[in-house]
């Protein structure tokens, strides 16, 4: 029996990227998924790619984690078409990266919005099923920028920061349920979010980074698996960082 057969996952954000492989990791290992995204293609190709492999195993639905309507619609639609959730990973996320004299109000609530009351929709959405199941999971994609806060990312820090104290304020509330609740603080992996970076800020980082090299999506989807199995099921509230030793 895989480790997540009888688990129904829901990723935000799964359309490519981190979220993109953990949906896929969850997936090849048994786990029905909830592929949501912002665009309809996104979406769809992530349920597709992993169909192709696992068939049957993924639906795709694509909607703004910031609306909390919606997000509650799509949530109605997702536990209708699969009666439950068993884990959910809050991993949709977004930049408007400016200096703070720069910085205007739609960068502050694009970011906030997306990042940060993004998951405390998906959370509503699902909450009632989440502890309903025995040992469910919520894993929230936070950042080390939200530990040590990064020149032109105030509004990204303060959004993935937040993450982390709703993170904590979760594990408390859920714990009588046996619902652990963690988030994941990657460093730099290599995504459509880093790509744009020059490589002389790549090397720059590289350099601040003691295992010498960016990571890669895997190594956040392993660390996921990791919180999300039985191997996690004594861990909630923690931040678990995973960025080649740059925040020690
Ligand atoms: N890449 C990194 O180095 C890094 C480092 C630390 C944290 N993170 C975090 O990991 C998560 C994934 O990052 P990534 O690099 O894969 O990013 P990405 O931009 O490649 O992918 C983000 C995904 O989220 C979706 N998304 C964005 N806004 C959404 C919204 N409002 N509603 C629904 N879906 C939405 C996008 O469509 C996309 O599929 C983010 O939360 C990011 O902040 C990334």
């Amino acid at each position: 029996m895989s480790k997540f057969s009888d688990k129904v996952a829901v990723v935000t954000g799964a359309g490519r990227g981190i979220g993109n492989a953990i949906a896929k990791k969850l997936a090849s290992e048994g786990a029905k998924i909830a592929a949501i995204s912002r665009s309809v293609e996104n979406s769809q190709s992530c349920a597709e790619e992993i169909n192709s492999e696992f068939p049957d195993v993924a639906r795709s639905y694509s909607v703004d984690v910031s609306n909390h309507d919606d997000m509650m619609d799509v949530g109605k639609k997702i536990l209708n078409d699969f009666g439950k959730v068993d884990i959910l990973v809050n991993n949709a996320g977004v930049t408007r990266d400016n200096l703070m004299l720069r910085m205007n109000e739609d960068e502050w609530d694009a970011v906030l919005n997306t990042n940060l009351k993004g998951a405390f929709n998906s959370v509503k959405a699902f909450q009632r099923s989440l502890l309903k199941q025995g040992g469910a999971r919520i894993i929230n994609i936070s950042s080390v920028i939200g530990l040590i806060g990064n020149a032109g990312q105030a509004n990204y820090a303060a959004s993935k920061a937040g993450l982390i104290g709703l993170t904590k304020s979760l594990a408390r509330e859920f714990a009588s349920r046996s619902v652990t609740v963690n988030a994941i603080a990657p460093g730099f992996i290599v995504t459509d979010m880093t790509d744009s970076l020059s490589d002389d800020l790549k090397d720059g980082i590289k350099s601040k980074i003691p295992l010498g090299e960016l990571g890669d999506v895997d190594d956040i989807a392993n660390a996921v698996e990791f919180l999300a199995g039985s191997s996690g099921k004594y861990i909630t509230g923690q931040v678990l960082t995973v960025d080649g030793g740059m925040v020690i």
